[in-house]
């Protein structure tokens, strides 16, 4: 932990305290659900490919996973690269619990990340941004802590099939064009595009990545 203590920096507390909590409560208790919130991803699935690809050789990096849930897509980042210095981030201590040795563990909330500016050489949140009630906060947060020419990616699902899934009251979904928007604020580079779960097959909509270098 001594690398990651010199790059804890003090953080305002998070917005609205109590519907945080209620986040973190519902989260806490999902954790003991495996079939829901699996602790591995296969390593096929296009969604970890296009993060293994798009930010290529890790060794000696350090890379942020926010609201990392278990750490599924952490724990295939450091199999890959296992001179990578990879940061596990998420509100739930109860899903912390699960993310594999080798792998850094944070907590705390996605608005108020407790990490120095530019400390991260890549930064990606998946099916996490969905839940941080105050979106412009957190992808202005993410962007933050990633250096500058660094890649962000941000995996998330589309505002135009709401209503698909079950979600809770504080969940939103995203438009490509919103969150590009919110991007552009901190990042030079930016896009976005439907994915699916594999390569080959066509994407339904569900899905969208975020891609952006600052
Ligand atoms: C649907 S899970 C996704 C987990 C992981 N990214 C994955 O794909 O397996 C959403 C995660 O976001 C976390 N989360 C929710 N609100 C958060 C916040 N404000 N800050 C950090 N993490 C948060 C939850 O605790 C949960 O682990």
């Amino acid at each position: 932990m001594n690398w990651l203590a010199r790059f804890f920096r003090r953080s305002k507390p998070p917005l609205d305290a109590d519907l945080l909590r209620r986040i973190r409560a519902s989260f806490e208790e999902a954790a003991s659900d495996e079939e829901q919130f699996p602790s591995t991803v296969d390593p096929r699935i296009y969604h970890v490919q296009l993060i293994v690809e798009r930010f290529g050789d890790l060794q000696g990096k350090r890379v942020l996973d926010v609201g990392c849930g278990k750490g599924r897509f952490a724990r295939v980042l450091k199999d890959r690269n296992p001179g990578a210095i990879l940061v596990a981030f998420d509100l739930t201590e109860a899903m912390l619990r699960f993310v594999p040795r080798g792998i850094h563990r944070a907590a705390g909330s996605m608005t108020a990340l407790p990490f120095e500016t530019g400390c991260f050489d890549a930064v990606y949140a998946t099916e996490s941004i969905e839940h941080a009630v105050d979106i412009e906060l957190a992808v202005s947060e993410m962007c933050r802590v990633v250096r500058p020419s660094g890649p962000l990616i941000i995996i998330d699902k589309n505002a135009r099939h709401w209503g698909r899934l079950q979600t809770p009251e504080w969940e939103t979904w995203f438009k490509r064009r919103q969150l590009e928007r919110l991007l552009r604020r901190h990042c030079r580079e930016v896009s976005s595009r439907y994915i699916s779960y594999w390569a080959d097959v066509a994407p339904d909509g569900l899905f969208i990545a975020w891609l952006a270098r600052k």
